[in-house]
């Protein structure tokens, strides 16, 4: 009697739960989560595996015409619906690779509820072994595709891909302004949530037809007219606002790409506008000109996080080591002369070696180790080495910084030896050689050569003055 409850118990349970998740998966653009629900997706990626594994052995165990325990079955489909049910939470808060997530979700959810049929039949005795069995078959394959789109979700859609190098394509020179600039913005940072198969507020951006037609609004986009239009309302929303776009957590827009949206709808919501139809007086040819440049920061964009806890650890009364910007894991790196200098302050920061853009070492007691250390950090691109001791023999260290844009040696006995590593410097952009043994011939041959470098041999007794006075050591 008491077994007859509780197995009733786990079949309510069952069954309401797919009811449910029947009813999350039809209903999904009308569903807006509150926060704490959301924090249950993150449960995803820890349960999934409870579900795959268990559901694998029930169905081997089927096909290998064993019994397979109920208590195993009834923990497999339990399981598989909250893994489910919270995946689903997960898509709604995090709604990027629009067609994966709808493929994974449908996917997952076929299986769940697969899982919860069969948990059904053998509730009920159902004696078809053909039909078990192609139950079981159905249930694997539903395994590995919802696996295979789940990768692809979380890692990216070549993720099984074999390894290329992948970039945003350039914005082509005279570019439509639609679909080369309106167009990107909005796949970028809008359509991850408006898309067929994510239609919130009813408005689709996949097509400029569909941004015009408009959403649960008529007015998403008025030509002609940014400030009726809601599409531009809800850009200069603060953030907190419920009604910003996109929602508070997502990547707003920059201040340029709000001023693009807004001028493009000023001119009337083109799709076949280019830029060389327009005045070079219109604000729009230099707002777009600015998003065309590259990023001076992107180049770093790749580079391991580095904690501020561990910056603060390195740093000490005669090491500052600073980020070039907030939210950047490039660093500057500034040795202060002192006279407990040791090299060890330099060699513990080996593990953010990486991480060194531009690096002072000037007037220190510098010598091969820390040329060593210098050469050891592949990103350097500035680097200040006077009123060292160094010479040409630590010097040919260097030759390895191929992104070595700035270096001031000026003021060490490095003489014409060196002139080949600095010929072998790709980047080297600005080179500073004053008071050194090198010869005029072997300078203006080194000119000559690369005749885009800026070359200070120092004549000039004001510049030099100048800089070593803006530089971070005493002239001594
Ligand atoms: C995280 C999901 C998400 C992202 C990303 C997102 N939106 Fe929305 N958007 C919504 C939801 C949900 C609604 C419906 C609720 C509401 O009206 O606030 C909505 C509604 C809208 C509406 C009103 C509907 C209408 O008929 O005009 C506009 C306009 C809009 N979004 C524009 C944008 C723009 C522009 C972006 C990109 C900058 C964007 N959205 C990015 C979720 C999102």
């Amino acid at each position: 009697m008491t077994k007859n409850f509780k197995n009733r118990w786990v079949d309510y349970l069952v069954f309401g739960l797919s009811l449910f998740l029947l009813f999350c998966l039809i209903f999904e653009s009308y569903i807006e989560l509150p926060r704490l629900v959301a924090w249950v997706g993150r449960w995803h990626p820890l349960l999934i595996h409870f579900p795959i594994v268990l559901l694998l052995i029930c169905a081997f165990l089927g096909l290998m015409n064993k019994k397979i325990p109920k208590v195993l079955l009834t923990f497999s489909v339990l399981t598989a619906l909250l893994t489910a049910i919270s995946g689903f939470f997960l898509g709604q808060e995090n709604s990027a690779n629009g067609e994966l997530l709808f493929w994974h979700q449908w996917l997952g959810g076929a299986l769940a509820l697969l899982a919860a049929v069969w948990y059904w039949l053998e509730g009920i005795q159902f004696d078809k072994p053909i039909f078990n069995k192609a139950l079981q078959v159905i249930l694997v394959g539903l395994i590995i595709f919802t696996g295979h789109y789940g990768g692809m979700v979380t890692h990216g859609e070549d993720f099984l891909a074999l390894p290329i190098e992948k970039r945003e394509a350039e914005i082509p020179e005279n570019p439509l302004i639609y679909d080369d600039v309106v167009a990107r913005i909005l796949d970028k940072k809008c359509v991850s949530c408006h898309n067929p198969n994510k239609k919130k507020g009813e408005l689709l951006m996949t097509s400029l037809d569909n941004l015009l037609a408009g959403g649960e609004v008529r007015n998403t986009v008025v030509p002609g007219n940014p400030q009726e239009s809601e599409i531009i309302r809800r850009l200069h929303l603060p953030f907190e606002d419920e009604e910003h776009m996109p929602p508070e957590g997502k990547q707003p827009l920059d201040p340029n790409e709000i001023q693009i949206l807004e001028r493009w709808i000023s001119l009337g919501a083109s799709d076949t506008l280019r830029i060389q139809h327009l005045e070079p007086s219109e604000p729009l040819v230099d707002l777009i000109n600015e998003l065309m440049m590259p990023d001076p920061m992107e180049k770093w964009a790749k580079l391991p996080i580095v904690a501020d806890s561990t910056l603060r650890r390195l740093s000490s009364d005669y090491v500052t080591i600073r980020r070039v910007a907030a939210g950047i894991n490039a660093v500057s790196v500034n040795l202060y002369k002192s006279p407990t200098y040791r090299l060890a302050q330099l060699t513990s920061l080996q593990s953010i070696a990486e991480h060194i853009v531009q690096l002072d070492a000037s007037g220190l007691p510098i010598g091969q180790e820390e040329m060593n250390f210098f050469a050891s950090c592949p990103n350097l691109e500035w680097l200040e080495i006077d009123q060292t001791p160094i010479t040409d023999v630590e010097m040919d260290t260097l030759k390895v910084l191929s992104k070595l844009k700035m270096l001031k040696v000026y003021n060490t006995p490095i003489g014409d030896q060196s002139i080949p590593v600095l010929k072998k410097m790709e980047a080297l952009k600005q080179v500073y050689l004053w008071n050194t043994a090198m010869s005029v011939d072997a300078l203006r041959d080194l000119q000559k050569e690369k005749p885009a470098l800026f070359i200070d041999s120092g004549i000039d007794e004001e510049l030099q003055a100048s800089f070593v006075g803006s530089d971070s050591i005493p002239k001594n």
